[in-house]
C-alpha cells in the first residue's frame, strides 16, 4: 500500500496551535479554531513598479475562514470566554466582527449578539451574521454608539464583550505580525493598514515587538496607518461626530484603541494619514484589475495609502512594503458592481457576441 500524502497544508491548525506559546493560553483552554491563520503574503508586482521597484508584498488576509483578520483575534477571544465559563458574547460591529463573532460562537456552541449600525454595513456581512444564527440587531445609531452600548450592557449582565478592547482580540491579531516576519525570513521596512478602531495596529505593533524583544527579528517596520478623510479622527486630533466614507468598515468617529494606536505610530516612527474615498477606489480598482486580488473598499486603504507616500518618494527601491488587504471584496458585492461597467445584453447567436467581443 502506498503511504499516505504528507502535504504541508495539512498540518496547519489555526493560530492557537501554531503560536501558542505566545498567546495567554494554557493546556486547559477549549480552543475554538475554524484553522485562522496562515494566509498568503503576495508579491503585487503591478504595485512594485508604480513606486520604482519598492518590493510590495499583500497580507491576504481576506484568506481567512470568514474573510477577515478579525478570526486571529475571535479565535483567543472565544476560546478565553469557554474557558471563562461563557454562555453569550456581544459585539459592536462595521460588519466584518459581527460575521467573525457569529460563526467562532456557533462553532464554540455559544449564543451571540451583535449590534450594527442601520443601513450601514456591507451586504455579504449581514448575511453571515444571520446564517451563523446570531442575534442582528440594527442600531438607529452610529458605530460609536453601539460600541458604547455594548459595552454597558458586558459591564452589567454576563455576557463576554469581543470587540478589541478585549485584549485577547489582540493578542490573537498580533500572530499576522508573526506569520509576515516567518514568511518574509525578515521584517517588513514599513507596515501599512487601515486604522478604523485602531485594534489592528495595536496587534501588530505588539506582534513585532514581542518578535524583536525576543530576538526573532532585528528590527522594527515604521507602522502606516491611513483612515478615510472624512471618517479620520486620529489624523484630525478630534472625534468625527458624522463620519463619512465608502469603507463602511472603517466609518468611526471616535477610535476605542485611539491613544494606542498614536503610540504605535511614534514608537515605530511612522505615521497615520488620510486618504479621499475617489483615491480608495481607485487603488480598489487598481487591486482588482492590475493585481487580481479582490478586497473590500476598507482594505484598499492600505494601498491607496502607499501609492500617496510613494508620489512623495517616502521609499527606496531596496526597501519592503507589506499592505494589510484586512477583508474579502465579496463581503460587499454591490459596491464592485457599482464600481463596474455593466454586463452588455447581447442575443445567444455567436455573430452578436464575436461583434461585442472585437468592439471592446
Ligand atoms: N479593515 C476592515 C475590513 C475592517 O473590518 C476593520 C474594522 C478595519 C480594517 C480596521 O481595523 O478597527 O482594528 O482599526 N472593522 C471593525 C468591525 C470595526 O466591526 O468589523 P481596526
Amino acid at each position: 500500500m502506498k503511504a499516505p500524502m504528507r502535504s504541508p497544508f495539512l498540518t496547519w491548525q489555526g493560530v492557537i496551535e501554531h503560536y501558542g506559546d505566545r498567546l495567554p493560553v494554557t493546556e486547559a483552554t477549549p480552543v475554538v479554531t475554524l484553522l485562522e491563520g496562515a494566509t498568503p503574503l503576495t508579491p503585487a508586482a503591478s504595485l512594485s513598479e508604480r513606486l520604482g521597484g519598492t518590493r510590495v508584498f499583500l497580507k491576504m488576509e481576506g484568506m481567512n475562514p470568514t474573510c477577515s483578520f478579525k478570526d486571529r483575534g475571535m479565535s483567543v477571544a472565544l476560546s478565553k470566554a469557554v474557558e471563562n465559563g461563557a454562555k453569550a458574547v456581544i459585539c459592536a460591529s462595521t460588519g466584518n466582527t459581527s460575521a467573525s463573532a457569529a460563526a467562532y460562537a456557533a462553532r464554540a456552541g455559544i449564543a451571540c449578539a451583535v449590534l450594527v449600525p442601520q443601513g450601514e454595513i456591507a451586504f455579504g456581512k449581514a448575511a453571515q451574521a444571520v446564517i451563523h444564527q446570531a442575534a442582528l440587531l440594527s442600531i438607529e445609531g452610529s458605530f460609536d454608539q453601539a460600541l458604547e452600548l455594548v459595552r454597558a450592557v458586558s459591564e452589567s449582565y454576563p455576557i463576554a464583550l469581543v470587540n478589541s478592547l478585549n485584549p485577547h482580540r489582540i493578542e490573537g491579531q498580533k500572530t499576522a505580525a508573526f506569520e509576515i516576519c516567518d514568511q518574509l525570513g525578515r521584517p517588513p521596512d514599513c507596515h501599512a493598514l487601515p486604522v478604523g478602531n485602531a485594534g489592528n495596529i495595536v496587534a501588530y505593533w505588539k506582534g513585532y515587538r514581542e518578535y524583536r524583544r525576543d530576538g526573532v527579528i532585528d528590527f522594527l517596520p515604521k507602522m502606516l496607518g491611513f483612515q478615510a478623510a472624512k471618517a479620520a479622527p486620529i489624523v484630525d486630533g478630534a472625534p468625527v461626530e458624522k463620519p463619512e466614507t465608502v469603507a463602511s468598515a472603517i466609518k468611526i468617529g471616535n477610535p476605542a484603541s485611539w491613544k494606542r494606536a498614536v503610540r504605535a505610530r511614534d514608537e515605530s516612527g511612522g505615521l497615520i494619514e488620510k486618504v479621499t474615498d475617489r483615491q480608495i477606489l481607485e487603488a480598489y480598482r487598481l487591486l482588482a484589475g492590475e493585481e487580481g486580488v479582490f478586497v473590500e473598499p476598507a482594505s484598499a486603504i492600505s494601498v491607496a495609502g502607499v501609492l500617496q507616500l510613494g508620489k512623495r518618494g517616502f521609499f527606496s527601491p531596496d526597501e519592503i512594503v507589506v499592505c494589510v488587504l484586512t477583508g474579502h471584496g465579496l463581503k460587499d458585492p454591490e459596491r464592485a458592481v457599482q464600481e463596474s461597467r455593466e454586463p452588455k445584453v447581447v442575443p445567444a447567436k455567436i455573430d452578436a457576441v464575436v461583434k461585442e467581443i472585437f468592439s471592446t
